[in-house]
């Protein structure tokens, strides 16, 4: 039985569509990332208005007609929404995403700082987050005009201060907030000023239900609670948090794909076409790695393990090859700009060490191409994900769902789909090079009976937590809160 349609106010920073011009007449293209692929789904299931942030040229002109309302829009499968913009000040937004969402709250919670970060100053880094704040402040705003829906579904690490800024509006609909990326250990959080910190939980903590990807996540969000909020009851049994007479429950949801719009693309003739260029042109044993420019997904050690690989087996030479898709990412933002250029260093390295003239170990490819990153996954042996840290990883599975190969995965610990899909994967410890490659090594050598029964248990995993999983399981919570909350 189809679940019961149900009033849904989604908010997060980018929405399904972004407005831009053809030849002076306004078209709506599809938003961009894995969050806004991932939501979609709601909109054929549910009544949704969608609360997003306009980001494009259009966008803001769009946000201007609008004046306050929402306006009514249709997704790809001709499925209706309301769809409403919170404007903010651009340069409100350029704090909340160059300053603190991106870099800052970015690399705390991917355990990217090290001691040769620069700190930042304190002066900008308080400056950044007033920006933040009112950045926040005015997409619940937005949120709040829409409040009489049976849930607001709030998302990610750019809107952690709006579950709080709801409650103080007087909103009554039960908030769930959800972040897609990993919660650290307490410490972690020692790169931000204490009062900072505990504004962001306490945001956090206006939710009915935090809801995080993985068990880990969660509990680490217990922890830190515990750690930073004295006045906080945290039970970490029942996983909830009290503070000021609001009780918040912590779960985890992780989040997934769906099997069968990937297997649509597939079938599309932009996705057929490059999978038959790839064929003509694959080395005969393929490793294949599709990431954004993120230094969060570790590039360079992937490669530098391939380098030491083909140290030590030059039976492999003209014979494996890895195919890098690499996405350019937040390049607005100077530290993921100089990881692009760090990831171009790093290929040109290897393949001048070995590279010959019929033979291109890395075959790094930097661009948007979603259609070849689907023909990629029908075609790898060895599949390498590799993050240093990743809430989830949607390509871990996203590729075996497709591979026509029995593709082996090599697959980071620290990924939040290690949790699903690590029995069936070869493991990979991120930041230990030498280990990463004798996990490259030990998934090209897999033998095929070995590879068959694993690839099949990726697909399986795949198939049965998909998408609608992940959501249906966050309104099965939404509903059971108590009738008051409700
Ligand atoms: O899944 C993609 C993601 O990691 C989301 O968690 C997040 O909201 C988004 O990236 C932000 O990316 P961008 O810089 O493209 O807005």
């Amino acid at each position: 039985m189809a679940p019961a349609r149900r009033i849904l106010t989604v908010v997060s920073n980018r929405g399904p569509i972004r407005y831009g011009t053809d030849d002076g007449r306004r078209v709506a293209r599809r938003g961009a990332g894995g969050l806004v692929s991932a939501l979609r789904g709601l909109i054929g299931a549910h009544h949704v208005t969608w609360i997003a942030c306009a980001i494009t040229a259009e966008d803001h002109v769009v946000a201007a007609e609008q004046a306050g309302t929402a306006m009514r829009e249709e997704d790809a499968a001709g499925n209706q929404f309301r769809l409403r913009f919170a404007d903010p000040d651009p340069l409100d937004y350029a704090a909340m995403y160059r300053q603190v969402a991106n870099p800052l709250l970015w690399f705390i919670q991917h355990r990217l700082y090290g001691d040769g970060v620069e700190p930042d100053s304190e002066a900008e880094l308080r400056a950044g987050w007033a920006g933040y704040r009112r950045y926040n402040a005015s997409v619940a705003r937005e949120a709040a005009a829409e409040a009489g829906a049976d849930a607001i579904l709030v998302h990610d690490y750019q809107l952690y201060l709006v579950p709080r800024m709801l409650r103080e509006a007087g909103v009554a609909a039960p908030v769930l907030h959800f972040t897609h990326i990993p919660w650290p250990e307490p410490g972690a959080w020692s790169r931000l000023p204490t009062d900072l910190r505990d504004e962001l939980l306490e945001g956090l903590l206006g939710a009915d239900i935090v809801g995080f990807q993985t068990r880990g996540d969660a509990a680490r969000f217990l922890a830190t609670c515990a750690d930073a909020l004295p006045g906080a009851d945290v039970d970490p049994e029942a996983g909830a948090v009290a503070l000021d007479g609001h009780e918040t429950r912590v779960r985890h949801y992780p989040i997934s794909i769906d099997p069968d719009g990937f297997r649509r693309v597939r079938d599309a003739p932009a996705a057929l076409a490059a999978h038959a260029a790839l064929v003509r042109e694959r080395p005969r044993r393929l490793i294949l790695r599709v990431d954004r420019s993120d230094p969060s997904k570790n590039s360079v050690r992937a490669y530098h393990a391939f380098d030491r690989l083909l140290e030590r087996r030059p039976d492999l030479h003209g014979e494996v090859g890895m195919l890098a898709l690499v996405d350019p990412s937040r390049l607005a933002v100077p530290i993921y700009a100089q990881h692009l250029d760090d990831i171009r260093a790093a290929a040109r390295s290897v393949n001048e060490r070995h590279g010959t003239r019929d033979w291109l170990p890395i075959d790094l490819r930097i661009g948007d191409n979603f259609p070849l990153a689907v023909a990629a996954y029908r075609e790898y042996d060895v599949l390498l994900v590799n993050p240093i840290a990743d809430g989830m990883n949607l390509i871990s599975k996203e590729a075996p769902l497709l591979n026509e190969r029995d593709g082996a995965v090599a697959l980071s610990v620290c990924a939040g789909s290690f949790e699903e899909l690590g029995a069936w994967c070869v493991p990979v410890e991120p930041l230990d090079v030498g280990q990463t490659s004798a996990a490259l090594e030990q998934a090209l050598d897999l033998p095929a009976a070995e590879r068959a029964i694993r690839a099949d248990g990726l697909r399986r995993a795949v198939e049965v937590h998909d998408v609608a999983a992940w959501i249906a399981d966050q309104l099965d919570d939404l509903a059971r809160l108590p009738e008051a909350v409700r």
